[in-house]
């Protein structure tokens, strides 16, 4: 299989044509071979836009400390593992990596790497449809190297493990195969789910440090079917080895899109708002548990553990029949804006207005007049400070004072 110029160019930027052109010249007149492997090959194929690319060479990564300037190169940051990120002044990056072995001490261990051929670069990998190469020097441009059966496995959607240890030498990839699965609507081969099943049984994934599995929740959360992966994370006992122990409710988890997606202005992934949704009925044991193996900050667990028990009061009081947008204000101000969006998704149609109203108009009032202003009204620094712009604020809240100047008569008049 060869991928034509012109296909490359509608899944990869000119400019990164260009820098990938100059690599493969430079690896070629040091006469190693040199290619594009990966998930980078695997989405060219799938033809997904790609902004990580990875290389790999046989060649010394000292080699590219003499890249040619005009490929505009910021910095080149070389790690202990033979690796060369390099890093380009238009703001891309590229790895490179020296072709490897990889064997693991013991399970979940972090592997120890000796150099090796391209051939043993792509059988330590973990699926077929990741140990594809792709020629970039001259010769070889577009080239597609299959030496696993990864290009069928991508056609016929397949993922399918290297070797019968894959998952406890790396549980890591039991988290990968579900993002990759749903990623892409593929579906595993026979022999592949039963290692997963027996890898999760094993309790193999409990070796793995909180640093990495939190990584890999965290990665999975930014997919855009996240809730399908998070569904069978649960179905098959993998977050119950994260230490929660009932499985999620398929409605309430695909329910919660759905309600957040009229608040328009979400650009984040919101991670925090779907472990809110994840641990929701959790308990508050179940919850630290899953704090500690998933590697959660201290915040982010005090959070889970404060809406476990705060959610339901809040969320009683947001659907009074009066409520003030002060009172909504004081309510939710002190929350995170991933808690706020949690909340949104739980409320009924009352409770709901008001949170819209939080996140759309209130959240973002402001007072007029700083300190100064009322130093120049010849108010003493002091304690009183907080208190009118706090009481400033109350009154913007419910709609009124809208210009400085009103402002400025308003603390005339109380606190004069
Ligand atoms: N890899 C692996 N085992 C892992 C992690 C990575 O074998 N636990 C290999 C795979 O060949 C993978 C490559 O390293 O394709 C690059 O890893 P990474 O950048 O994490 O994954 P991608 O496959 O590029 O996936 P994504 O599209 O999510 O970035």
């Amino acid at each position: 299989m060869r991928i034509s110029g012109k296909k490359l160019k509608k899944i990869l930027t000119e400019e990164t044509l260009k820098k990938v052109k100059s690599i493969g010249e430079i690896c070629m007149e040091s006469g190693y071979p040199c290619y594009l492997v990966g998930g980078t090959v695997r989405n060219i194929i799938l033809k997904v836009p790609q902004i990580d690319i990875d290389i790999v060479t046989e060649g010394n990564i000292r080699l590219f400390e003499a890249l040619p300037k005009k490929l505009k190169i910021k910095k080149i940051v070389f790690s202990q593992f033979n690796t060369a990120k390099l890093l380009f002044k238009d703001g891309c990056s590229l790895d490179i990596a020296q072709a490897r072995k990889e064997t693991y001490p013991y399970p979940a261990s972090l592997p120890v790497v000796k150099k090796s051929s391209l051939s043993e670069d792509v059988k330590r990998r973990d699926f077929t449809i990741n140990t594809l190469l792709m020629g970039i020097t001259k010769k070889n441009f577009g080239k597609i190297y299959d030496y696993l059966g990864g290009i069928e496995d991508i056609e016929k959607g397949i993922i399918r493990a290297l070797h019968k240890n894959s998952f406890i030498d790396d549980p890591t990839r039991i988290f990968r195969a579900f993002r990759f699965k749903e990623r892409f609507s593929f579906r595993f081969e026979r022999r592949t789910k039963t290692l997963i099943e027996n890898a999760i049984r094993s309790g193999v994934i409990k070796k793995l440090t909180p640093q990495r599995i939190r990584k890999e929740l965290f990665l999975l959360l930014k997919e855009k079917k996240w809730y399908k992966i998070v569904l069978s994370l649960s179905h098959n006992g993998i977050l119950q080895e994260l230490g929660i122990k009932n499985e999620l409710k398929r409605v309430i988890i695909n329910s919660f899109e759905k309600k957040i997606s009229d608040f328009i202005n979400i650009k984040r992934n919101r991670e925090l708002s779907k472990l809110l949704l994840i641990t929701e009925d959790a308990s508050e044991k179940e919850i630290k548990t899953f704090s500690q193996r998933v590697g959660l900050k201290k915040k982010e667990s005090e959070l889970l553990l404060e809406l476990r028990k705060g959610r339901k009061r809040i969320l009683t009081t947001l659907s009074k029949k009066e409520v003030s947008n002060k009172e909504i204000y004081w309510l939710l101000t002190s929350l995170p804006l991933d808690a706020v969006i949690y909340l949104l998704s739980k409320a009924t149609s009352q409770s709901r207005k008001r949170i819209l109203l939080y996140l759309n108009d209130l959240k973002n009032i402001k007072i007029k007049i700083k300190g100064d202003d009322l130093k120049k009204l010849g108010i003493k620094v002091g304690p009183i400070y907080k208190k009118i712009l706090q009481k400033l604020l109350d009154e913007k809240l419910n709609g009124k004072l809208k210009f400085k100047r009103e402002e400025i008569e308003f603390v005339k008049r109380q606190f004069k």
